[in-house]
């Protein structure tokens, strides 16, 4: 594993939130911050626009979804009465947390939380940390928005004021040898898990696998199989607040890229496809559009209803999932779930030769 150089901690939260100056990890307050991001966001961002945009279906990652304003945004999202998977996760969490947490209950270790967002979620674990070793487990939230993490880390403090924060702005597609050593929970909640390909979700699971002792347990949030009405209408809710998300992408485009898109060119489109199970979510050109990359020199053009596919999230069947995990060397320990199945929590352990 890349060993963090103690020099490289750049304690921002000073800058940010005017708190004490640290220029060395200790751990407890104020949280630790380590970038490990090894090539400039911008030109990794100009490379994978590049490539989405002059592929033959024009898409961009739905990691660019997540700039300052669209974390806040999504953390709307999770409160609106459409979208499901918030609640019902958090429902799931809430009657196990104590279980999941027994983990701790006889040693110390990191809680790792990937793509951490909010920190509604790992509060429901934090509550159930019990034991003689409770206090010295330390918290590792993994993050590409560098504002979200730092909105959560402070929040949390507020509440767990014991609680040691070593956070990592990251990308978890790359950057999983920046995770601790020594005992882990890996936390991966929210479904993110199904925005990647049935390969590429294997490939994420191998690299976990990878960071994994034989002790380590990864705990995964997957969104399931139902009604497709249900599930299209968690991404076209009624207050228009996921259409903003999706179409706020091009706005960080525009901003760290130097592009002319204007978003309201464009509109939401999110639906089922039940051939390959996962909502697909698109902004659709309303008419003929025009707009330069200057980062990246490229001028794009859409046809009317021409999209750019923003996000996939995938929905599985208990089947599908056990795929993924048998493929990327993976055993499920636990299966959590809500009373409806529509949710599941599984806590896997690493099968190691
Ligand atoms: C769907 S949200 C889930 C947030 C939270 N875990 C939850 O369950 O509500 C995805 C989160 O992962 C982060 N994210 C997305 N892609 C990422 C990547 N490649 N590396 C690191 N973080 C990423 C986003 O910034 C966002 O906070």
């Amino acid at each position: 594993m890349r060993r963090i150089d103690p020099q490289r901690v750049i304690d921002i939260i000073h800058e940010q939130a005017g708190r004490t100056r640290t220029d060395r990890y200790c751990p407890g307050r104020p949280p630790s911050v380590f970038r490990c991001m090894d090539t400039d966001f911008g030109q990794e961002m100009a490379g994978d626009v590049l490539s989405g945009m002059t592929g033959s279906v024009k898409s961009i990652p739905c990691k660019y979804l997540y700039d300052a304003y669209g974390s806040r945004l999504f953390d709307r999202i999770c409160t609106l009465p459409e979208y499901y998977p918030t609640r019902t996760e958090l429902s799931i969490l809430e009657r196990n947390a104590h279980r999941i947490m027994d983990f701790f209950s006889e040693r110390e270790g990191s809680l790792v939380e990937i793509g951490s967002g909010s920190d509604l979620k790992v509060r429901s674990l934090l509550r159930n940390l019990n034991g003689p070793s409770a206090r010295q487990v330390r918290y590792v939230p993994v993050d590409i928005s560098e504002t979200s993490l730092l909105r959560s880390a402070h929040r949390l403090l507020d509440d767990f004021s014991w609680l040691s924060i070593h956070a990592l702005v990251a990308d978890f597609t790359r950057h999983l040898d920046c995770l601790p050593e020594g005992r882990k929970l890996i936390a991966f909640f929210g479904g993110t898990f199904g925005n990647f390909t049935h390969e590429q979700g294997v490939a994420l699971l191998q690299s976990f696998v990878r960071v994994m002792g034989r002790r380590d347990r990864l705990l995964l949030g997957i969104d399931m199989l139902k009604p497709a009405g249900i599930i299209e209408s968690a991404y076209n809710d009624r207050s228009g607040v996921t259409a903003e998300f999706n179409r706020n992408i091009l706005q960080h485009v525009n901003h760290r890229l130097g592009a002319d898109f204007r978003p309201g060119d464009f509109e939401h489109m999110a639906f089922f496809n039940p051939d390959k199970e996962q909502v697909e979510m698109h902004l659709k050109a309303r008419s003929h559009v025009m707009a330069h990359i200057a980062e990246v020199g490229l001028s794009v053009s859409l046809r009317p209803g021409e999209t750019i596919l923003t996000e996939i999230s995938r929905k599985f069947s208990r089947t599908r999932a056990m795929a993924c995990f048998d493929e990327a060397g993976l055993v499920p320990v636990n299966w959590f779930t809500d009373p409806d199945a529509w949710f599941s929590l599984v806590e896997l352990a690493a099968l190691k030769g």
